[in-house]
């Protein structure tokens, strides 16, 4: 068991200021603070080798999670256990066998090329020569960044800095592995690079990924099983494709149509599903278990130019599941 959390829970004092000067002295003089809770009884295991995405809105506690997981910050409540470890307590056997990257944060330097933070990492983590290169040689070759390694890191794009980021954070070997947001912010290709990196590492070395992300097509990718938090409390946890299908069990039939058929018979046959005619296409939303009987009816009317079943977005199951949780939970 690479993680077990039982119960926990993370609430925040927050000082709380009246306006203007006199609402300062006051302030001042009798303190009232705000109780923010940002996890409410947690509790999760997690296997060695999983890759795990957690999801949830804005403000979730995704983040809050993550800074108890890696030691960053005392839960309020609750047990915790992470490699064997209690992470508060910041032990050096433990922080060698985390790790941590943060989408928005960077912890490289900005001046000097990434090759020299890797140096800087080696001796932080006392990294044994022979290994350091070969763990090097591995991840920079995986991530395809050989000619970026002596470029400094403000120079780089976008990508190539997140890409750097997470080499100075595997090159110590770590067990686990808590990503933050790690694609947010980039384009299209540098986010499915890496997905296809993560995945790749997590096959061949076992490492555990603990992943949020805003972006559903990362977690779809990546994770089998999700942990769902909203306002601080577990919704679900399981595999993501059973949730989507409970969202939306609809998959999005599209005809397209040779000019002038008579459609008002599809139509018929569609009966009171949802249905778009655009032109010379026509989309319906449609039951997957209904799906191969109502195509084979549709043949027997029309035949289509061509047609194509596709999954409704991710995204969009997502939001509804937001929207009103307990209708699916
Ligand atoms: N240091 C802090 N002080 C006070 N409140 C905080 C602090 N960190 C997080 N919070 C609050 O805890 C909640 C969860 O935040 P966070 O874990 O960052 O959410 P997420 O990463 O899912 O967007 C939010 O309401 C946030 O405002
Ligand atoms: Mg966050």
């Amino acid at each position: 068991m690479a993680i077990k959390l039982e119960h926990i829970n993370k609430s925040f004092k927050i000082f709380k200021r009246d306006a203007g000067l006199s609402g300062a002295i006051k302030s001042f003089l009798f303190r009232k603070y705000e109780k923010v809770t940002a996890l409410r009884d947690i509790s999760l295991k997690i296997n060695d080798g999983e890759i795990i995405g957690v999801l949830g809105q804005n403000g979730a506690g995704k983040t809050t999670l993550i800074k108890i997981l890696a030691g960053l910050i005392h839960p309020t409540g609750g047990n915790l256990d992470v490699n064997g470890f209690i992470p508060s307590k910041r032990k050096n056997d433990f922080l060698k066998q985390i790790s941590v990257v943060m989408g928005q944060k960077n912890q490289l330097w900005w001046d000097i090329p990434a090759s020299e933070s890797f140096l800087l990492n080696q001796k932080i983590y006392d990294i044994e020569k022979t290994s350091y290169q070969q763990r090097l040689d591995e991840l920079v070759n995986l991530l395809n960044v050989e000619d970026k390694l002596n470029v400094q890191v403000r120079r780089l794009s976008l990508g190539e800095r997140m890409k750097m980021e997470i080499i100075a954070a595997l090159l110590h070997n770590p067990k686990i592995v808590f990503l933050d947001e790690p694609t947010i912010g980039l384009d299209v290709i540098s986010q499915s690079k890496i997905r296809d990196f993560v995945k790749e590492y997590n096959h061949k070395h076992n490492t555990t990924f603990l992943i949020t992300s805003h972006y559903m097509n990362d977690i779809q990718a990546l994770c089998e099983r999700v942990y769902v938090i909203d306002n601080g409390i577990g919704l679900y946890d399981g595999n993501f494709d059973k949730l989507i299908e409970k969202i939306n069990p609809l998959k999005k039939l599209i005809f397209e149509l040779e000019k002038n058929s008579d459609i008002n018979k599809l139509i018929q046959v569609l009966g009171k599903h949802k249905i778009e005619i655009h032109q010379n296409i026509l989309s319906a939303q449609l039951p997957d278990e209904k799906m191969a009987n109502l195509i084979s009816e549709l043949f027997n009317i029309i035949k289509p130019k061509s047609f194509t079943v596709e999954e409704l977005p991710v995204e969009d199951a997502m939001r509804s599941f937001f929207n009103n949780p307990s209708k699916y939970i």
